[in-house]
């Protein structure tokens, strides 16, 4: 396994729609496998393939974020979302190509969701509270769009004013 680099916001490979992933392979278990350290080492609790720069329609995810809780990482492929509740929930979220910013972003609070295992094998499962805004997030990053996208114009402006210089002073070191 091996930690992979996140792609930091703004940068074109973000804004993406990502291809659908044919089949499972060695190389789909392997970057799902880099993935997870990736995201566990960020610490995060979701990372889509784009964030580190692969074209691919799959992420990552585990919202069981609490020391004692049991980890359950979870590894999508071709995520669909196949049913949205008609209530909406409000989390703070924040993402990991866009550090340390967080916004209240309103969407479904509950969801159905299919896609494909890492066994090839077809799953579905409802997905609610942060585990619901998690997998929304993350499909969004699969269509090249972020939770900032979300928000009101202005507000986005700011904070990608805020991401371009910091990723100015980081390339100064
Ligand atoms: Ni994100």
């Amino acid at each position: 396994m091996a930690l992979r680099n996140i792609l930091l916001h703004p940068d074109p490979r973000l804004k993406k729609v990502c291809d659908p992933v044919a089949s499972v392979s060695d190389e789909t278990r392997r970057l799902a496998d880099d993935m997870l350290e990736t995201m566990y080492d960020a610490p995060g609790i979701g990372l889509a393939a784009p964030q580190i720069g692969i074209n691919a329609r799959m992420l990552v995810m585990d919202c069981m974020k609490e020391d004692d809780d049991t980890p359950r990482p979870m590894v999508l492929i071709n995520p669909q979302v196949i049913w949205r509740s008609d209530e909406s929930g409000t989390y703070d979220e924040g993402c990991l190509s866009i550090p340390d910013i967080y916004a209240e972003v309103v969407r479904p609070a509950e969801v159905k969701v299919r896609w494909m295992g890492i066994d090839g094998k077809t799953v579905e499962e409802q997905f609610d509270e942060l585990w619901a805004t998690c997998v929304q997030h993350e499909i969004d990053h699969l269509d090249g769009k972020l939770f900032i996208d979300h928000l009101k114009p202005l507000k986005r402006q700011m904070i990608t004013r805020k991401m371009v210089k910091l990723k100015k002073e980081m390339a100064r070191g």
